[in-house]
């Protein structure tokens, strides 16, 4: 179909559906064990009612953020995602180019199929963007590459802390792996007796034995800000406040990590309810099962200070660069009209007030 006759997420998807190649497809569509997390991601922020507020005059709306001090047009970046080119030549390069033309922010994968600096130069000089981290076994490889991101300008180090080891995805398992390589981590994929995940077998590199001690010499080496990415627990949020990082992120990997794990909004609501201290001393964001504009919303009006964006960025590259913004255009819209409607005309005046969370405080 023609990219003008998208108007949503969801069309992005089954478009990459039908058109990606049924390896790349298990491989970005797919979630650990019964997808019970991946699905509940998505319902739970639908579970959340909103209580629009009237007679605001809502003529002006200005949804821009800043995030880590960096200025983006929208209060969502796009997840980092390995394997882009997958999807399309231009892979994270698209991405990059997207991100510039609409003034957001790029997360780039430590397991991106192009070179780190290619991605960044591929951008516009002043472009803002973060970078994953998988601590690599082989640290002087860590080291080596928090240098490299330091050098081309990157603004802060998103540490994943939520996959020590990868979790089963088994629609990925079930297809063999063709013969690809991340440029930036060099983690191949081939396939073994469990099968033909691309997940696990690019992940064979991660250091399973790091901790919270590691941290410092993360944040020392690479002289940038650190946010975890994938803290599930209250208990962690405030250990992370502990360490001096500078933004945690709730997320679950997008379901791919633990199956049953708390859908990512449930962290984000219980943290509210449990740690509210915790919004004062570091940044929050949240990903997992985010598709709309108003569920955007919702989590900003919970605290968060921006939102991760995963697979719909993936599918959007069916059509390149340009499938990317429509894409972004697509959300910018709808929060947009959702806060229109929701009467409020700047994302400071996003609160709790204007939801219900009842139908899910009691999980
Ligand atoms: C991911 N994710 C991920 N996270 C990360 O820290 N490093 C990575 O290399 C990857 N790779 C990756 C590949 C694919 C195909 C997917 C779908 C996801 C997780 C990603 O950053 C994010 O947390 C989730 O995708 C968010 O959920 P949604 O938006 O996809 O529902």
């Amino acid at each position: 179909p023609e990219l003008h006759t998208l108007i949503n997420a969801a069309d992005f998807e089954r478009v990459a559906s039908k058109s990606l190649t049924p390896k790349t497809w298990a491989f970005y569509s797919s979630a650990a064990t019964d997808l019970i997390t991946h699905q509940q991601n998505k319902a739970l922020l639908r579970r959340i009612m909103i209580q629009p507020r009237i007679l605001r005059n809502v003529k002006d709306v200005d949804f821009r953020r800043k995030i880590l001090g960096h200025n983006s047009n929208a209060p969502f970046f796009i997840s980092p995602a390995a394997m882009a080119r997958l999807a399309h030549p231009d892979g994270e390069l698209a991405l990059a180019k997207a991100a510039k033309t609409e003034g957001i922010i790029q997360c780039i994968s430590n397991n991106a199929s192009y070179p780190l600096g290619s991605i960044v130069e591929s951008g516009d000089p002043q472009q803002p963007f973060f970078f994953q981290l998988y601590v690599n076994s082989e640290r002087h490889k860590t080291t080596e590459l928090l240098l490299k991101a330091k050098e081309l300008g990157i603004k802060a180090i998103f540490v994943t802390v939520d996959a020590p080891v990868p979790g089963k995805r088994e629609a990925d398992e079930r297809i063999a792996a063709g013969s690809i390589q991340s440029a930036i981590s060099g983690a191949k994929a081939t396939n073994d007796k469990k099968g033909g995940g691309l997940g696990r077998l690019m992940a064979q590199y991660i250091d399973k034995s790091l901790t919270w001690s590691d941290l410092a010499w993360i944040k020392e080496t690479s002289g940038l800000p650190i946010v975890l990415k994938g803290v599930q627990n209250v208990q962690d949020a405030k250990m992370a406040v502990e360490y001096g990082v500078d933004g945690i992120m709730l997320s679950n990997h997008g379901g791919r990590s633990l199956d049953t794990a708390q859908p990512a909004i449930l962290n984000l609501v219980e943290l509210r309810m449990k740690a509210p201290e915790v919004f004062s001393k570091l940044e929050v964001y949240v990903d997992g099962g985010f598709e709309r504009g108003s569920d955007i919303l919702k989590a900003i009006a919970l605290g968060a200070t921006a939102v991760g964006v995963g697979r719909p960025y993936l599918y959007s590259l069916v059509y390149g660069q340009e499938g990317a913004e429509h894409l972004t255009q697509i959300l910018k819209d709808e929060i947009e009209v959702s806060m229109r409607l929701c009467g409020i005309t700047d994302l400071e005046q996003a609160s709790p007030d204007l939801l219900n969370t009842s139908d899910i405080d009691h999980l």
